[in-house]
């Protein structure tokens, strides 16, 4: 069964097999293990290194089993080391010679590398999709509720008045950037390591810029022994998955405070929420919990991924083939979240009066009563201390800073004016507040359009 079964004597212990066997985690890289050994024989064969003969068999025979597998019609057995294993094992069964002269100027290790590098591009594909799906809801969203105002918060302390659609527009920001360093981490990964060989390249006249072609790469990799070490793309990738796993992470437990009773300012629907076993009342928001728990699991993956390249010598070393399962592992766990929170998202019922009562009693316009003194002449720093000592006054009589009256505000200074009422209203401060990325519901409405053009421009 193994393909280097000529050099020993006895067969391997089963726990050998046990520890070493990689087919339940790489068979699902069948589709590009197929790919990259079609590419790779018709470069034999153009270069006369195989027939013409059997690279006519040994494709049809790849694709063959490619649609087999396909309609399950065969199975990928594991009692196979990994997935090139089988793959050869199979096409020498069916064609005999000509499958046992497909690996020839090749390696497991340059294979391996080709068809991570492939299936990553494609799960990148996938999942750039997902992002730019909860991208496009964000700034469809940020439109809907650009003038929804609410408290915005530091030290989670009501601060300053903001909108709703400027606090989502944030949340755009942050997946903009994700998307970028995905599409960032994609160009550097693909070149081709096809033709590295082991680690040495080839006596054969092999053809790279060929293979490299064929398999959508832009180049092959320049160097045999960086092409065939190198995870690099791995790594990235999964920082990048981690950073998405941050944001959704951050967004997830302000939707798990927003739906509590304590602030009430979304509902969440009953299909992206479950219930109690005991407690009749309660509606929880497991999916955002879960997606917040999930973001450890994919910094595991991370932290997988540097330690086993960490200390490794040049070129290939088996401790790199725990590479898949961590890699895989954060894709899968990313993409299961964004399908989750997104249709979650899109299906939250806002409440805006909650979120103006909040908006409106937490003091959250002191800045702009500072500032419309500062309007009539007085040094911000004065302005500050006199609304400070009128926050103080106003929290003694358990009152806001709009239910004062002229003469009361006049007792702290005599420039209050009629006008001061219209100038701390909620609406004035925060359609007021438009300097560039401001919470204006106009600049709201212009991010929102800038974030669709950034999404709809090219990668
Ligand atoms: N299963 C291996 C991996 O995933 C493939 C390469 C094996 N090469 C070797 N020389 N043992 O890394």
């Amino acid at each position: 069964m193994k393909l280097w079964a000529g050099r020993f004597s006895k067969e391997a212990d089963k726990v050998t097999d046990a520890i070493n066997f990689s087919i339940g985690i790489d068979k699902r890289m069948w589709r590009e293990d197929i790919e990259g050994s079609i590419a790779h024989s018709k470069m034999l064969s153009e270069r006369g290194i195989i027939s013409n003969e059997d690279k006519e068999r040994i494709v049809a025979a790849l694709r063959q089993l490619s649609d087999e597998i396909e309609k399950g019609e065969t199975v990928i057995s594991e009692e196979y080391e990994d997935i090139h294993s089988f793959v050869e094992a199979v096409l020498t069964q069916r064609i005999g010679d000509a499958g046992k002269r497909l690996h020839t100027a090749r390696s497991r290790n340059d294979q391996v590398a080709v068809d991570i590098r492939l299936n990553l591009r494609n799960e990148t594909d996938r999942l750039l999709k997902l992002l730019e799906e909860l991208i496009a809801l964000l700034s469809d969203m940020a439109e809907t509720y650009a003038d929804v105002i609410m408290p915005g918060y530091t030290h989670l302390q009501r601060a300053q008045p903001i909108t709703f659609g400027h606090h989502l527009l944030a949340y755009a920001e942050m997946l903009l950037r994700d998307r970028g360093r995905l599409i960032d981490a994609k160009k550097r990964m693909n070149v081709c390591p096809l033709g590295a060989g082991a680690l040495a390249g080839t006596t054969y006249p092999i053809d790279r810029e060929m293979t490299a072609k064929e398999l959508g790469f832009d180049a092959p990799a320049r160097n045999s022994l960086d092409a065939v070490s190198d995870r690099d793309f791995c790594i990235e990738l999964a920082s990048a998955l981690s950073i998405i796993m941050v944001h959704l992470s951050r967004f997830s437990e302000e939707i798990i405070l927003w739906c509590s009773h304590e602030f009430k300012f979304i509902e969440l629907d009953d299909a992206f929420s479950t219930g109690s076993s005991i407690m009749p009342q309660k509606k929880n928001p497991d999916i955002a919990e879960i997606v917040r728990g999930k973001a450890g699991r994919v910094f595991g993956s991370l932290m997988t991924l540097l330690t086993v390249m960490k200390g490794l010598p040049l070129a290939y070393n088996k401790d790199m083939q725990e590479d898949k399962e961590a890699i895989f592992d954060a894709f899968d766990t990313v993409s299961l979240c964004l399908m989750a929170f997104t249709p979650m998202l899109k299906t939250i019922k806002v409440n805006k009066e909650e979120m103006r009562k909040a908006a409106a009693g937490g003091f959250i316009n002191a800045t702009d009563c500072a500032d419309y003194l500062v309007g009539k002449g007085l040094p911000f720093r004065d302005a500050y201390k006199i609304t400070g000592s009128l926050v103080a006054y106003c929290i003694e009589n358990s009152k806001v800073l709009e239910d004062l009256s002229l003469e009361e505000l006049k007792e702290f200074s005599p420039l209050f004016e009629e006008d001061v009422f219209k100038a701390i209203s909620l609406e004035t401060c925060v359609n007021n507040r438009t300097s560039y990325g401001g919470p204006a519901p106009e600049n709201v409405r212009l991010q929102a359009k800038a974030v669709k053009s950034e999404l709809s421009g090219s990668k």
